[in-house]
């Protein structure tokens, strides 16, 4: 039904060329619209970006702002958004508008594509918009075409440009390392010249920077208030945003694949699909914002978006790569005994010739090794079936130890510069994903597991290197290879989910060394760091949901930080996707009885916690304590988190005012998940009251927490 309608409406779609006296091009969504107009010089400009307007004939009033997607080497000397350079040498590019169109590809998606074309050159350009109405999240990707009789060579070619003319402009970015992800920056003013967020690591793409940003418009982002723009490209590989403020005070942003080191040959005929740029207006500070890619992410993006996600216990942080199969076995039951869904069998089960005891060695051997798993996985699932607990397995495909039969029998499957000594990043080097060979091998990696293991039910797919030594055996230009490398790896996971659409599936990069929207298609969760301590664990979750639904930020609880109690590393993971890395057996009666407790009410309270609204209420970055609510879409259940980190003597505690809630109804609030797993008192107030007023529920006590639920009567 939903297909056939898709095709009514696009059968409806409109082709039409617009003349510079004709309306204006309105890409709306139900509170947000973006504005292009055609100037009587042909060229497309940008009208207008932001609220969107009662009457759309108001756009006409805006005053046009600068050509839509700029090119290199015509009137402008700012960061342009498409440089080609023609077979003829000609470095600039002229683009003026030829047609547009307008579809409906699924219910609430409206897609408009605008055709330019360079009318000496024949090139042309479709910059591609798909706005989702109901949460405002727009998506822009441009289609490139030579329309050459030779090729052309791509510089730049972005997935979007816009353009901003405002009194000030504030940036927050989210950067870090290894174990730190996603830290956030203090906005900072942007003043005249260029600001780049970019990276050049390439399949970890985003260990150092994640590809997002918060842009305060006027004034610095607030959680509640002003108006923002949260962004973000869908690209597994090297990305770049620049922000470039010019001689009048106005801000351009562009947005692409980083073109560093990988200006593209474009054969005559021949076309280039950018990523998507997507971003959401919000002018009631970055919670709307945020939670507008929630939604969307739910409904349109994330894989099985809208599914259940499964708790889970993983063994990495318990045993490293140091178990056998009765080891193993009795994880198993340990999984059982804490009432999770999942046992995932981490790194270290593989290698025979080179056992990969640790990181050493053995990666690109992906057979059982037999003195620890003597009955190969088969024993396991069967384990792990007996008991009721589902099976899943950690496996890293793009890479190979040097040390491994996989080296020696494909040295030419390896990125690897000729001449040089090679550079290891944890001791591995990564495979050239650019060659069919090694996607074929990749592809294999998962298909001869889920062969021959059809009980696997989950996979962990870390990617522990950036690309390291860059320098393509298979590619003969080497300017294709971070792009190509990307493309591999999509052609993969392609393969993969055309064959096993539901197989759960982890991001991961040595933690949250890759996290974006474009590999979350693929994807249904994320690591988001190694780092589990309870503590830095608030600020990376914080960080990361700025853009991503809690349902995909997998969360354990670990025993990294032994001052904190079970109590509050198990309620900074309830956040999230739920999990435990740890020794079962170590743990004392109370805090398992506490485990078992909070994976029930994480799965009680899954509409609010997996598929509700996530509102940021007080953050860790203000001072001694973090707190935040989670509100299922229809508003009658939610879950209220309150941390205290270190407050001082005296100190003066903010009250929590929730959101969200509905004014005139009533709520009863009751204190869960005590550290003996008992409930406190239930009260009741109004929803006036719960966010007018708000609540004293932050304590002086170092490193506390109290969960809540709420319910609507
Ligand atoms: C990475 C991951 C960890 C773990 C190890 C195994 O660091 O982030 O969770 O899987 O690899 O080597």
């Amino acid at each position: 039904m939903r297909l056939l309608l898709a095709a009514v409406l696009a059968a409806a779609s409109t082709l039409c060329a617009l003349g510079a006296s004709q309306t204006p091009i309105v890409i709306e969504t139900d509170n947000t619209a973006l504005v292009y107009t055609v100037g009587n010089d042909g060229r497309l400009y940008q009208q207008y970006l932001g609220k969107r307007l009662l009457d759309p004939a108001d756009y006409d009033a805006a005053p046009r702002g600068p050509e839509a997607y700029i090119t290199a080497g015509m009137e402008d000397y700012y960061t342009p958004a498409l440089a080609i350079k023609h077979a003829d040498g000609n470095p600039s590019t002229l683009l003026t508008f030829k047609g547009m169109k307008v579809t409906e590809p699924q219910p609430g998606q409206r897609t408009t594509v605008i055709t330019l074309t360079d009318e000496k050159y024949g090139d042309t350009v479709d910059l591609v918009f798909d706005a989702f109405s109901a949460t405002d999240v727009i998506k822009a990707h441009s289609v490139i075409t030579n329309g050459e009789k030779k090729p052309l060579a791509l510089r730049e070619y972005s997935s979007a440009m816009l353009h901003f003319d405002r009194p000030d402009y504030y940036l927050t970015q989210y950067n870090g390392n290894w174990a730190s992800e996603a830290r956030q920056s203090e906005p900072q003013r942007l003043a005249f010249g260029k600001k780049v967020l970019d990276t050049k690591l390439g399949a970890r793409a985003a260990m150092f920077l994640s590809p997002f940003f918060t842009l305060g418009l006027d004034t610095p982002a607030a959680e509640t208030s002003g108006d923002v723009l949260v962004g973000t490209l869908g690209w597994t590989g090297n990305f770049s945003t620049t922000f470039e403020v010019d001689h009048q005070g106005r801000l351009r942003l562009v947005s692409g694949i980083n073109p560093e080191a990988s200006t593209l040959k474009l054969a005559a005929g021949e076309k280039f699909q950018t990523p998507e740029f997507i971003f959401t207006f919000s002018d009631k500070g970055t919670g709307q914002a945020s939670r507008n890619l929630h939604r969307w992410a739910r409904d349109y993006q994330l894989h099985n978006g809208n599914q259940e996600r499964m708790t889970i216990l993983n063994n990495w942080e318990a045993t490293g790569c140091d178990f056998d199969e009765q080891k193993l076995i009795s994880i198993l039951a340990d999984a059982k005994d804490l009432g999770v869904d999942l046992f995932l069998l981490d790194d270290g089960w593989f290698g025979n010739k080179y056992p990969r005891s640790d990181d050493h060695q053995g990666l690109g051997d992906w057979d059982v090794t037999h003195s620890k798993l003597p009955n190969g996985i088969g024993r396991l699932t069967q384990a792990a079936d007996s008991i009721g607990v589902k099976f899943g397995i950690w496996i890293e495909p793009e890479m190979v130890n040097p040390r491994s039969e996989l080296y020696e029998k494909h040295p030419n499957w390896v990125i690897q510069l000729p001449n040089r000594e090679p550079y290891y990043f944890r001791n591995q080097m990564v495979l050239d994903l650019s060659n069919p060979k090694v996607q074929d091998f990749v592809f294999s990696v998962v298909d001869d597991l889920m062969t021959q293991n059809p009980e696997i039910a989950s996979m962990k797919w870390d990617c522990n290197s950036p690309i390291t030594n860059i320098y393509s055996q298979y590619e003969g230009d080497q300017d294709r290879l971070y792009v190509d490398y990307t493309r591999g790896l999509y052609n993969v996971l392609e393969r993969v989910r055309q064959k096993y659409p539901d197989l759960d599936m982890m991001m991961c990069s040595g933690g949250g060394g890759r996290c974006d929207y474009e590999g979350l298609k693929y994807f249904d969760h994320f690591w988001a760091s190694d780092n589990t301590d309870p503590e830095e664990r608030i600020y990376i979750q914080w960080g990361m949901s700025q853009v991503f639904p809690p349902k995909t930020l997998c969360s354990h609880v670990t025993s990294w930080d032994h001052q904190a109690s079970m109590k509050f590393r198990t309620d900074v993971a309830l956040m999230g996707k739920l999990g435990f890395d740890l020794k079962v057996s170590d743990m004392t009666d109370s805090d398992k009885a506490y485990a078992r407790a909070a994976v029930k009410a994480h799965r009680e309270l899954a509409p609010a916690i997996s598929d509700g609204d996530f509102f940021r209420l007080y953050s860790p970055y203000d001072g001694d304590h973090a707190a935040w609510q989670m509100l299922s879409r229809d508003g009658s259940l939610g879950v209220v988190e309150a941390f205290d980190l270190h407050p001082r003597y005296g100190q003066r505690r903010p009250i929590l005012r929730l959101q969200g809630l509905d004014p005139a109804a009533r709520y009863e609030l009751q204190e869960i998940l005590r550290a003996d797993t008992s409930e406190g008192p239930a009260k009741t107030y109004s929803g006036d009251y719960l966010m007018t007023v708000g609540l004293p529920l932050f304590t002086g006590s170092e490193l506390s927490s109290r969960v809540y639920r709420l319910r609507r009567k």
